[in-house]
């Protein structure tokens, strides 16, 4: 039993030690990058060039008549993609919004991310050129005003979206878990349990990513993710946050959202139709209990703060839209959604990956797992409909490839991935 314990010990160690190996090889691989930025470079004059034309806009369903109102859509965006907040769906929808309608993407280069975790920089983006016009950023990065505001037109508009801190430390335990050494001293079966019974005996801040295990949004928003609730900071960053950002989603009321963005944006209904991407199956979500619940969010405390004031901004705006207006175009939005599932998706819902028949509609998986579920497409979809289906369910990583972003290091460390779960 004993010599037992002590192979697996070994082992594990062996694979942290070439895990940490590996992540050294990679960070310094993406250094070049950042460390050519030290040098600035003036800020880029607001586009001043033609806005692309809404061209090909919706002609595959018909209009509502609400729709018709004048308003020009915005087409300048900065959305914050946060961690295990349902961005991936939101990414989804921008990507296919941008093709349709010609928009500059600022894309990052060699990884799905502008070099998370550290603070964005616009050197990181693709073909990046002083003056360079773009019109969109979506991709993971550590958020970090000036960076942003000097890549794009000064009337860009800023959107993130924020999900209960519980949530997302339940989700960002399960997923990283394997990458986050704090967590592998952790004894028994349930090391979520075990981690929010005693979170100072595991946590240390310069743990080597210890940001997923503590106030990860706070921490993806560009602020110090070690500040306890209580701490004037926490108010001044949730109030830069609401001057900055025009809306903040929140994923737990995720349509009525979206109906609040499109509304912003002056979109249309068929510029929201979204399939859910990147869930995990449910054997995998570890039920919170309320008591584990109440902890998680005390352990998140500036999130949870920030979660609240944004919530609570939502539903101000819900009002202001009109909660009758809202709950219709909730159920449209819903009922279009519904039909496209049918449309597109083979047996009507997602899959497990060892389900999934098309190597290109695979999502990434956390390390030593395949949580994550994706889609089959139905065979004989109508011609009308088969580009958008296949993209609405095409998983990021294959998106940003067809966008034309190498993915070098992405995928340099899927392949090990892969050595180290065999
Ligand atoms: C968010 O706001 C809604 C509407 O006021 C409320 O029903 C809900 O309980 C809030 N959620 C949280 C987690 O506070």
């Amino acid at each position: 039993m004993s010599h037992h314990l002590s192979k697996s010990g070994a082992q594990k160690f062996m694979l942290g030690f070439l895990f940490t190996c590996i992540t050294m090889v990679l960070y310094c691989l993406s250094t070049p990058a950042l460390q050519a930025s030290t040098q600035r470079l003036p800020v880029t004059p607001s586009c001043t060039y033609q806005t692309p034309t809404m061209q090909g806009q919706n002609s595959y369903l018909s209009r509502g008549t609400r729709e018709l109102e004048r308003c020009t859509p915005k087409l300048n965006l900065m959305f914050l993609k946060t961690h295990k907040t349902a961005g991936s769906t939101v990414l989804n929808i921008l990507l296919r919004f941008g093709e349709r309608n010609q928009l500059k993407f600022a894309l990052p280069n060699g990884r799905n991310d502008f070099f998370y975790p550290a603070p964005f920089d616009r050197m990181q983006v693709k073909d990046y050129s002083p003056g360079a016009c773009f019109n969109i950023v979506c991709n993971h990065m550590r958020f970090n005003v000036p960076e942003v505001e000097a890549l794009l037109p000064q009337n860009a508009f800023f959107f993130t979206i924020l999900r209960d801190p519980a949530l997302v430390f339940e989700s960002s335990f399960h997923y990283y878990k394997k990458v986050v050494p704090l967590t592998w001293r952790i004894q028994g079966e349930d090391k979520l349990s075990a981690f929010l019974n005693e979170p100072n005996r595991y946590f240390s801040q310069d743990g080597f990513h210890s940001y997923y295990l503590k106030n990860l949004q706070f921490f993806d928003l560009g602020y110090d993710n070690s500040l306890g609730p209580e701490d004037p900071a926490v108010d001044q960053a949730i109030q830069a946050v609401s001057e900055r950002f025009q809306l903040v989603l929140i994923s737990e009321h995720f349509e009525e959202s979206l109906i609040l963005l499109k509304d912003a944006l002056c979109w249309q209904m068929d510029d929201l139709l979204f399939f859910k991407l990147n869930a995990r199956r449910d054997a995998s979500v570890s039920q919170l209990t309320p008591e584990q619940t109440a902890k998680a969010r005390d352990w998140n405390g500036a999130d949870w703060k920030l979660y609240r004031h944004f919530n609570t901004t939502l539903w101000a705006k819900v009002d202001a839209y009109g909660r009758k207006r809202m709950e219709r175009d909730v159920r449209e939005l819903r009922r279009r959604n519904t039909e496209m599932s049918a449309i597109c998706i083979d047996g009507g819902m997602a899959v497990e990956e060892g389900d999934i028949r098309d190597q290109s509609m695979k999502p990434w998986q956390p390390l030593g797992e395949s949580s994550i579920l994706g889609y089959n497409l139905r065979t004989n979809i109508d011609q009308k409909y088969s580009e958008l289906c296949r993209k609405m369910l095409t998983p990021e990583i294959q998106y940003l490839a067809e966008l034309g972003v190498n993915l070098w290091i992405t995928r340099l460390w899927g392949w090990v991935k892969d050595i180290l779960s065999l």
